[in-house]
């Protein structure tokens, strides 16, 4: 029977991405409706809002969504799409996997950890406001629930991954009280889980750690903020955004999406990777119960990094999306 899912093209080069995803699960005989939620800048002009409702209640009907980048203006104009979709549906973790593929060189080997990352409060909650013309404030908000909900998952997570150690980050030297909360959290959390071993390091630490001796990391729960610089991190010690896959989960509803932006620097040329969506897409289906044929995309994918002859540009090589796509659906 057919599943439908949610999915949000996203702009920049979300639209190119999207439709190699969708030609790939076609070719891969995968029987998916897609329930096709355009959002962004463009949706705002025709719409009067850049999420209209239409897009959550796609999402809380069907459960599942695959959602490309869309684009946030910067300085300026309207909030979040991305943010204000992970309030509404309140997906509150968000899970970015990290770990070496075969074929793409790196300066490490043997990468494998896992950011978690806070994914409705922080600076994220989007308070802030000028004071005057030469003075504003943003404010940072931790909570005990939201902190104590995401260690949890990542205690969950690793139990559930055959994983060992959780560091908790956070910058809890400064930011003494909201910080100090989120680990006070992380720390009451960890002692359910004894078998796993908890640690905390600060997130300046944890940086130069990560570009020196990034296979000494396991799972890393953080709140949002540091989470998404150090995912961006994280993305460039395996290949970069390019390659960089997450997921947003919250109770009743998962929303996979990559990690990277909508890069308007290669917007329309037939350059973008699609691989973090695919492999988001991936996952997605695994969700959804179709993991062997989730397993077949997802070999022929790597068959054809492993090999390099089809690469795009981010990768080192010189093929478009459409060349790269149609050989992984030669590889399947
Ligand atoms: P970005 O991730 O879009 O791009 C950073 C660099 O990585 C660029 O040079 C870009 O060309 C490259 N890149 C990213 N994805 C790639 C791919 N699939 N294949 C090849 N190269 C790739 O970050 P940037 O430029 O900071 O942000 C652009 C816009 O995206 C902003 O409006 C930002 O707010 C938005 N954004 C949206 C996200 C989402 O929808 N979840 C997440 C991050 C940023």
């Amino acid at each position: 029977m057919a599943t439908t899912v949610t999915l949000i093209p996203g702009d920049g080069i979300g639209p190119e991405i999207s439709s190699s995803v969708q030609k790939i699960i076609k070719a891969a005989d995968i029987d998916i409706i897609w329930d096709i939620q355009p959002a962004g800048s463009d949706v705002a002009q025709k719409e009067g809002s850049p999420l209209p409702q239409r897009v959550i209640e796609s999402i809380k009907k069907n459960k599942v969504a695959l959602k490309a980048p869309v684009t946030t203006p910067i300085g300026k104009g309207f909030r979040s799409v991305n943010v204000a979709l992970r309030k509404e549906l309140d997906l509150y973790a968000n899970i970015r996997p990290c770990k070496n593929i075969k074929g793409i060189k790196t300066p490490f080997n043997g990468i494998d950890l896992v950011v978690v990352r806070e994914n409705t409060e922080d600076l994220y909650a989007g308070i802030e406001r000028k004071i005057d013309d030469d003075t504003a404030e943003s404010i940072k908000i931790i909570t005990r629930k939201a902190s104590e909900r995401i260690a949890k998952y990542a205690f969950e997570y690793a139990a559930a991954n055959d994983r060992h150690t959780v560091h908790a980050v956070s910058k809890a030297n400064i930011c003494k009280f909201s910080d100090g909360l989120f680990l006070e959290c992380c720390e009451k959390i960890a002692k359910n889980y004894p078998q796993i071993e908890y640690k905390e390091i600060l997130v300046d630490n944890l940086c130069m750690q990560l570009v020196q001796n990034p296979q000494k990391f396991d799972v890393l729960v953080l709140p949002n903020l540091y989470g998404d610089i150090v995912s961006d991190l994280t993305a460039g010690l395996i290949g970069g955004l390019g390659v960089a896959q997450g997921a947003n989960i919250g109770k009743d509803c998962a929303v996979f999406e990559p990690v990277h932006g909508s890069a308007p620097d290669i917007k329309g040329q037939n350059k973008a990777n699609p691989t973090a969506l695919l492999l988001c897409a991936i996952n997605m289906l695994k969700h959804i119960n179709e993991t062997e044929k989730a397993q077949k995309i997802e070999k022929a994918l790597y068959s054809v990094i492993e090999k390099g002859s089809v690469l795009t540009q981010d990768l080192g090589g010189t093929a478009s999306t459409d060349e790269y796509t149609d050989e992984i659906i030669k590889n399947l």
